[in-house]
């Protein structure tokens, strides 16, 4: 099992993850000179008759990557993913259609258990005009609720069918990382995908158009694509504090919580690798971190209004955050009536193009109020 664990973790992607079996054998194989030398210990012969066994097994079981499809392949690999992930990640019995979907585009909302109101109207709004390759989850901690908001979580589940609901995780604002690794985890293994957009319960996207744009993107992989920042010196106090952060003096660049948006390997490495990961209070500083070493495109888009407040209204805005059910209402009956966003746009915050060739702690000057 521990050789299993260890390899597991150490291939990062797809393909990799459905080439375990074979390079269980390569570590068979590589075993082999021992059985050869004179028997030293009784530790030898135990391992390599193990490694016997666990290799005639697994060829009767048939999990020859060359042979099993994706699905029966994670099927394997997330059983031995639920021996050793920590007990907060055992949402497997989640009863969803998930294993057979095949999207293009995978929607998860970090959404609160009583925040019922916004999930209707996010459903009701910009989610009515999902296309069929699009797949969402609200992902929800439901571990210790009251009787009640479990059963009005239940009967809400029962309608709809899309949230994930996370038996191990007590819903709060510090469970958002735990909410947001569970997440990936579960997307990961469930279902196939292209891209991840990750949202809050608050957040308006202009669906359609976005929809139109990852058609278009220049980037299938390696993306990380939102609106990012870094420059924040880490608060020891209050809500959004950091106090195990060590790493620099500020973040280090990551796309802001509001709205961001994954391609599927850049998931799979996370998912892949998800105990090992540090878990800080904030999702997105934290995923930034998970982030930091990987050669990625990190696209900073001005048109993800994805900040702790909203600068504003522009038409261009695809994503926009901290909006309430009343705004959403109002952008989704102007794109309605108008085929624009806002009655009437205006910023109350100036914006910022990302500057990569400073650290982050200059990265992002508000000095141009033409940027949206
Ligand atoms: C919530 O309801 C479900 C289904 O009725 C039940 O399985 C689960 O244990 C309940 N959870 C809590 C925390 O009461
Ligand atoms: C804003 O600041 C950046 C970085 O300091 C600088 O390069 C840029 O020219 C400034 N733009 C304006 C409009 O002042």
């Amino acid at each position: 099992m521990l050789v299993l664990d260890h390899l597991s973790a150490v291939l990062p992607t797809k393909t990799g993850v459905v080439l375990l079996p074979q390079a269980v054998m390569m570590r068979r194989a590589g075993s082999l000179p021992l059985c050869r030398r004179p028997l030293r210990s009784v530790v030898y012969i135990l391992s390599c008759a193990g490694a016997f066994i666990l290799g005639s097994l697994m060829t009767l079981m048939s999990v020859d990557p060359m042979r099993c499809d994706i699905h029966q392949c994670t099927e394997k690999i997330k059983r031995i993913d639920v021996e050793d992930t920590n007990s907060w990640l055992g949402m497997w019995g989640h009863n969803n259609k998930g294993p057979e979907k095949n999207v293009f585009l995978v929607i998860v909302f970090l959404s609160a258990p009583v925040n019922l109101e916004q999930r209707n109207v996010i459903r009701q709004t910009w989610l009515s005009e999902e296309k069929s390759d699009t797949l969402h989850f609200f992902v929800v901690g439901v571990g210790s609720l009251s009787e009640d908001l479990n059963t009005t979580i239940q009967s809400e589940q029962k309608r709809f069918g899309d949230m994930l609901l996370l038996n191990n995780i007590i819903d709060s604002y510090q469970a958002l990382t735990k909410k947001l690794l569970a997440s990936l985890v579960y997307v990961h293994y469930n279902v196939k995908f292209r891209f991840l957009l990750k949202c809050d319960d608050d957040t308006y996207v202009q669906i359609s158009q976005l929809h139109r744009e990852l058609k278009g993107v220049p980037y299938k992989q390696r993306l990380y694509w939102g609106f990012f920042d870094g420059r924040a010196t880490p608060r020891k106090t209050g809500p959004w504090k950091e106090a195990d952060w060590v790493l620099c003096d500020s973040y280090l660049p990551y796309a802001l919580g509001g709205g961001y948006i994954l391609s599927s390997d850049v998931v799979t490495f996370i998912a892949t690798n998800s105990k090992y990961l540090k878990l800080y209070n904030n999702e997105d500083v934290s995923l930034g971190t998970w982030l930091a070493a990987l050669d990625l495109h990190r696209v900073h888009d001005t048109r993800f209004d994805t900040e702790y407040k909203s600068r504003g209204c522009n038409n261009d805005y695809l994503v926009t955050h901290k909006q309430s059910t009343l705004h959403m209402r109002e952008k989704f009956n102007s794109l309605k009536a108008t085929s624009l966003l806002c009655r009437e746009q205006f910023q109350v915050r100036k914006s910022y193009k990302y500057n990569w060739n400073v650290p982050p702690s200059q990265c992002c000057v508000r000095n141009d109020s033409s940027i949206p």
